[in-house]
This record gives C-alpha cells, sequence and structure tokens, in this order.
C-alpha cells in the first residue's frame, strides 16, 4: 500500500519524477562525490513492457540517472529523501522479476534489478536515506520510555533482529505543515550526523496515523534521573563535561547549534556508568552557514542561554551557557535559575543573575568554578566556544583522567536534589497559560554535511523479506506473534506507569 498522501513531501514542490539537471547532459561529473553512497544498474519499465537498463548513482538526498557506467555524467536526478520506499516482487509469464518504487506526493517510479542480491544491495542503502511505512509489520512497540510535547517514545523490538529500538512517535492528528517543516529539520539533521555520543536514527516510517523515528536504545534513563541521586564528585563532572564539550564542538564544526541541550534530553549509557551518555531530541536544532548569526526565540526556561530571551541575535554559543547550567547543577545539587512559576524562572534566566556564593561553592576547587562561570557567562562575546572551554585547565587537567571515574558510594544515596527535581516537574505542566503562547517553530534547512559512513543495515533483510515467498515469511511471522502476546499484555500496564512516572515536557518557543 502507498499512502494517498505523502505528509513529507510539498505536493508543489515537484511535478515530475526527474529533474533534468543542466540541459540534457550535463558536462561536469557529479560534484558531490565525496557523498557518493552506491552505484549500479537498475532497469526502467518502458510502456510497451521492456526496460532499459541505465546506470545510477546514489547520494544521500539524490539519485543520478547517468550517461554510462563508464562516463558518470549526469542525465537527470531525482531527489529520494522525502519519497517513499517499497520493494515488490512480480512473476509474469513464468519470469520473477524484483524491484522497489520510490513514491513521492504526486509522482513515482519503479525501478527493476536483476537479482535479490542486488535488490537487497539497493534496498540497504536507500532505507535510511527514505521513508518507510510498514511499521506494525516491522516493529512490535513494548513499552513506554519516554514524553515530549509532541511525542511518545517507545522501546521496541524489530521482529526480524530480535533488538530493541527507541522509536519516537507522532500522531499525526492536529499536526499542521510547520510542525512537519520541524520534524523534517529534526529528521534531517540528525541523518547528516554520526558521532559516538549522539542518538543514531535509523529509519524513519510514515503511517497513515503517525510518523515514527527508530533510533538506537539508550538504556540508562535521562541525565535528570541520574542528577537526583546527587552531586557529582568533581573530577566525574570535569570527565563528563569534556565529553559533554566533545560532542557540542562535533556539532558547532558541522554547522549545527542544539538550542534545547538540558538533563531530560542527555541519556545516560547504563548503570554504573556517570561519564558517558548519548544526547537526543534535535527538534528544535538548526543547521546554519558559519558566519549567520541565529534569532529564533527557543529552549527550556533554566537552561535557555540570556541572549535569546533578550531577543537578540545569538550563535552556538547558546549551547555552552545551557552546557554550563548543566555542570553547576552537577557540582552543586541546586538549580541556578529557579522559580514558582516558569514567567519567574525565564525572568531569573534573562536576568542572569546566577548565584557563586552558595556555600556548595566552598567545597568547589577555584577551576571548576571558574569553568562554570565562563561558561554560564551572560556576554556570549566572552563565552568560550566549546573548542576553548575542551582546552580550560579544569577540563584539559589531569585530575580528570588521574583519579578513575567511579563513583563515591554515598552519591548513590544523597538524594539532595530530589525537592529541585520535584520543583522542576511542577514547573513543567503543560496547562500553564504561558505555555500555550507557545509553539514548535519551522526551522530553516540550511548547509550540508555528507554522510560519510553508509555500511549495510538490518534493513536490507527486513525490506527484502516482504517481497519473499509465502513459506520463507512463516518463520518471521512465529517471532512476530511471540512478540505481540508480549507487547499486547504489558503495554496497558507499563505505559499507565510511565505516565505516572514521567513529568510532562515543555519547550518554550515564544511567538514574535
Ligand atoms: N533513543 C532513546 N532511548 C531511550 N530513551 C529515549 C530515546 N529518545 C528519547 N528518549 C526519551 O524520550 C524523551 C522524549 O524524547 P525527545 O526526543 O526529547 O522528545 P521531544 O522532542 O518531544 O522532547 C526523552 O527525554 C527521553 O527520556
Ligand atoms: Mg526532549
Amino acid at each position: 500500500m502507498i499512502l494517498s498522501t505523502n505528509s513529507f513531501e510539498d505536493p508543489q514542490s515537484q511535478r515530475g519524477f526527474w529533474q533534468k539537471t543542466y540541459g540534457n547532459f550535463i558536462s561536469k561529473p557529479p560534484a558531490p562525490l565525496e557523498d557518493l553512497i552506491y552505484q549500479g544498474w537498475l532497469s526502467l519499465p518502458l510502456s510497451d513492457g521492456s526496460w532499459k537498463k541505465r546506470y545510477f548513482v546514489l547520494t544521500s538526498k539524490k539519485l543520478l540517472y547517468c550517461k554510462s557506467q563508464k562516463d558518470i555524467r549526469i542525465r537527470k536526478e531525482a531527489c529520494i529523501d522525502w519519497k517513499i520506499l517499497k520493494p515488490f516482487y512480480e512473476i509474469k509469464k513464468n519470469s520473477k522479476a524484483f524491484g522497489f518504487k520510490l513514491q513521492g506526493s504526486n509522482n513515482s517510479q519503479d525501478f527493476y534489478v536483476d537479482s535479490k542480491d542486488i535488490l537487497e544491495d539497493w534496498l540497504s542503502r536507500l532505507s535510511p536515506l527514505t521513508i518507510l511505512t510498514d511499521f506494525d509489520e516491522d516493529y512490535s512497540l513494548q513499552k513506554e520510555i519516554g514524553r515530549g510535547n509532541y511525542s511518545k517514545v517507545f522501546m521496541a523490538i524489530e521482529y526480524l533482529n530480535r533488538q530493541p529500538y527507541a522509536v519516537k512517535t507522532i500522531p499525526k492528528e492536529s499536526q499542521n505543515q510547520s510542525f512537519i517543516d520541524t520534524l523534517k529539520s529534526e529528521i534531517e539533521v540528525m541523518r547528516k550526523i554520526k558521532h559516538p555520543r549522539i542518538i543514531t536514527l535509523h529509519y524513519v516510517y510514515e503511517t497513515e496515523e503517525a510518523f515514527h523515528l527508530v533510533m538506537d536504545y539508550v538504556r540508562g534513563g535521562e541525565l535528570q534521573r541520574r542528577l537526583k541521586m546527587g552531586k557529582y564528585p568533581e573530577h566525574i563532572a570535569a570527565a563528563f563535561m569534556r565529553n559533554l564539550l566533545d560532542v557540542i564542538d562535533f556539532l558547532h564544526n558541522n554547522g549545527i547549534v542544539h538550542r534545547d541541550i538540558k538533563p531530560e534530553n542527555i541519556l545516560v549509557l547504563s548503570g554504573d556508568n556517570y561519564t558517558e551518555f548519548k544526547l537526543c531530541d534535535f527538534g528544535l536544532s538548526a543547521l546554519l552557514k558559519q558566519t549567520e548569526d541565529l534569532s529564533l526565540r527557543c529552549g527550556s526556561p533554566g537552561f535557555v542561554a540570556p541572549e535569546i530571551l533578550r531577543r537578540q541575535r545569538y550563535s552556538t554559543k547558546v549551547d555552552l551557557f545551557s552546557a554550563g547550567v548543566i555542570c553547576y547543577i552537577m557540582l552543586t545539587g541546586k538549580y541556578p535559575f529557579t522559580g514558582s512559576s516558569p514567567n519567574e524562572i525565564l525572568l531569573k534566566n534573562r536576568e542572569c543573575r546566577i548565584d557563586f556564593d552558595l556555600e556548595e561553592w566552598n567545597n568547589i576547587s577555584k577551576l571548576g568554578r571558574d569553568f562554570v562561570m565562563s561558561l554560564t557567562q551572560e556576554n556570549p562575546e566572552q563565552r568560550p566556544s566549546a573548542h576553548e572551554a575542551l582546552c580550560h585547565p579544569w577540563i584539559s587537567g589531569t585530575h580528570t583522567t588521574q583519579q578513575g571515574l567511579a563513583i563515591p558510594e554515598e552519591m548513590k544515596n544523597k538524594g539532595i536534589s530530589l525537592n529541585l527535581m520535584q520543583r522542576q516537574k511542577k514547573l513543567n505542566v503543560e496547562s500553564s497559560s504561558y505555555l500555550q503562547q507557545f509553539r514548535r517553530p519551522a526551522v530553516p534547512i540550511k548547509g550540508f554535511i555528507p554522510i560519510k559512513d553508509n555500511g549495510i543495515t538490518m534493513a536490507k533483510s527486513r525490506l527484502l523479506m516482504k517481497i519473499l515467498r509465502e513459506e520463507d515469511r512463516e518463520g518471521i511471522n512465529e517471532v512476530k506473534q511471540i512478540f505481540d502476546i508480549k507487547s499486547n499484555s504489558t503495554r496497558s500496564k507499563e505505559s499507565q506507569e510511565s505516565t505516572d512516572a514521567t513529568p510532562s515536557r515543555s519547550r518554550y518557543l515564544p511567538v514574535n
């Protein structure tokens, strides 16, 4: 089944499937060769039932129709990033044919291949770059593990490889085009970045009811929960911050500003590891040209940089401010901006008066205090970049590596910031009239970062399975039944528990 509407692709944007490049033939080879993902022969069906075989080059966003294998000058090209990918299998006059369809909102193209192996090769490369549809055939939702303003996140099991994934599900109901543009921006940013401390987005699905983003599953929970256990010893906080700055530096070097760095969006890997994590939630992130300033007001109260709240143009330095707030909480167990309402927090956040005279600072080294002061500096000009912050002696000094990263037992028992966490929970009530003034923005897409690593993924076998003979699929159906029984019996209870335990999340997007 192909969806009647493809909400990701703007129906106005393209008339035909193929766009001609520069005239009938271009005179130069395809420019983004570093972005080349795959190349090979595909056959296109002709109206008389025959096929014409042509050579194609796949990049992260386009399928390029080339003159020939030896001369890969581009004849025409098709954008593929928001197209639906469907493999197919036909038997005609005793002969079998394999292939796949790329379906846009008002156009489509069938491609045929010579063998299942070749089909598998193409599907494995295309599936992370396009939109898939048969979500329920591929995954079994097991339990709710998180919630955002517009989404629920589930742990899901992939039927074929039986591995767990995190699936961010966004219901389509009441979502408008500007929301879809924001979601596209989140997907586009995540598809472009590969970093061990950033959640990998594997696949995107669109069904009649919802969008699903299939990501790495991180078991350890949010940093928010970890902070409840108490203050971090200084050397562990420094090791954590070094890792966080490393990720921020990577993002900024690739022209991405996250704009929503906060403990809910940092997922700790597991159990007793306090310094390793994965950064998630690129819903507010933006791609920018190197010299460009940003002006859209967005972020989360208590973590957002003051220049954003002061309606000033701002830069990637806003992420450093948020990182500084996290470090303040880690070292003191206190939030720098508190209040009994979101307005109060935002006002203090905007004024940026941060208390460094608390007695909690007495036990912290001068270097540590100096580091947090520099990151939470209200003037972004004087705030260090991620690269500069990495060179701060508190981060680069030997004490972060020499002491080892074992967590003192007392840390687990202290629970000193529980009250703070509860207060934060209250402030995140979505029904607040203040919050209702805000909405998610449409973030413009600019810049381009080639995807370097495009190894074969599990999707290849999974998509291929759909076109295999029925008896081949029986094994899969058995696995599916096992998971379905499990998920049906546990889901309602677990999602109830998680509804009680998960505070509603707020993200603040003033309408100018
Ligand atoms: N890959 C993941 N693994 C485990 N939990 C996740 C994952 N992604 C998100 N979550 C959980 O779901 C919550 C909401 O996800 P997030 O992407 O932040 O959504 P939103 O954009 O709506 O805030 C996160 O704060 C986290 O608790
Ligand atoms: Mg979030």
